[in-house]
């Protein structure tokens, strides 16, 4: 056996070793974990919540770190009767919706701690945008989180002719703010339908009719570069595998999340200092960190958890050299 014929041979062998291990806690009936080795890589299978031989599926999951009882204390309000959405969105939705994206890094990349630290951005995101706890709102503006799936007065359609060939809008449909990361213009339905494989474009109302499509669409858009715009994605904005180039270090972008703010909401919030739309948003996400019992020290400092010194993404600073 030559060295290369020899190399295939215990790769072969290690791919086939497969390693069952029941689930030790009988309580929560996890299913078995199936572990393989391919070339030496190791990757998991968890069943349901993670399925499909991926080396996050080895890591903790976000059924590990955050339960039922966590997600009803960061939305306390979402069910009472003045909540516009009352009833719709829960907790079963929240985790059926992640298993199509912790196989790829959603909650699973790195250790427990990093996972948690990207829930609660998600969810930050997600309740500064659903939320109607204003003023004085009892339990504090912070727990009216998934109080809305939608829009309640939109003032028009968001029907932008510059796609009728692409995502032509139907007509008597309105493409006003749906989901968890509410989606606005056709485009955007049509888009995010594309890679659902869901007709959104037909049917925007599904995002008000089945939260788990909610939740989907809002991880969709948090794990999707927008190479268009070469914007990485807020997933990895957020836990570093985005590398930032020398403008970005200029611009003041580091990964974080301060950079989800600014791959989401660029112009609107970033680069303007204490902007109050800014602090909204981690205003949440400190919020559920604490109730998450990760405690908000671990956002990182300043410059790393908002983006009011970064500029939007897109911008560079004016080169001085040439003045
Ligand atoms: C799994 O977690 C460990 C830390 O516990 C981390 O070093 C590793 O990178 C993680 N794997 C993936 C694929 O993110
Ligand atoms: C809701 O959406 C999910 C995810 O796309 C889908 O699997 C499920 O069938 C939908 N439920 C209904 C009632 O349409
Ligand atoms: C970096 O920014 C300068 C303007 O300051 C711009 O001319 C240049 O094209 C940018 N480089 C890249 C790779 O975007």
């Amino acid at each position: 056996m030559d060295a290369t014929t020899k190399w295939l041979a215990i790769t072969a062998a290690l791919a086939v070793i497969t390693l069952f291990s029941a689930a030790t806690n009988a309580e929560e009936t996890k299913p078995p974990l199936v572990v393989k080795v391919v070339k030496g890589k190791k990757l998991c299978d968890k069943g349901w919540e993670c399925k499909g031989l991926s080396a996050y599926c080895c890591n903790h999951t976000i059924s590990d770190f955050f339960q039922t009882y966590q997600f009803e204390e960061l939305f306390p309000k979402r069910n009472t009767p003045v909540a516009h959405a009352s009833g719709f969105w829960d907790y079963h939705s929240f985790i059926t919706a992640a298993a199509t994206y912790q196989p790829l890094g959603f909650g699973t990349t790195g250790g427990k701690n990093v996972g948690q630290l990207e829930v609660a951005a998600f969810l930050g995101h997600v309740g500064s945008k659903t939320s109607c706890g204003y003023g004085v709102a009892t339990g504090g503006p912070l727990a009216w989180g998934l109080c809305y799936n939608k829009e309640l007065s939109p003032e028009k359609t968001y029907c932008d002719d510059y796609y009728k060939y692409d995502y032509p809008c139907t007509p008597g449909v309105s493409y006003h703010g749906r989901g968890a990361l509410p989606l606005y213009w056709n485009y955007n339905y049509g888009k995010t339908g594309e890679a659902l494989k869901v007709d959104l474009l037909n049917h925007p109302e599904y995002l008000e009719n089945n939260a788990t499509l909610a939740f989907q669409a809002a991880m969709w858009k948090w794990m999707t570069p927008d190479k268009k715009n070469k914007l990485p994605s807020a997933h990895d904005a957020f836990v570093g595998n985005w590398k930032p180039t020398k403008n970005d270090t200029l611009a003041k972008r580091v990964p974080g999340f301060g950079a989800t703010i600014n791959v989401l909401h660029g112009e609107q919030m970033c680069g303007k200092g204490d902007d109050e739309a800014m602090n909204n948003v981690v205003s949440h996400y400190l919020y559920y960190l604490d109730l998450m019992g990760v405690g908000r020290e671990e956002a990182g400092p300043h410059e790393v958890l908002t983006c009011g010194e970064q500029l939007p993404f897109g911008k560079n600073p004016v080169s001085t050299s040439s003045s």
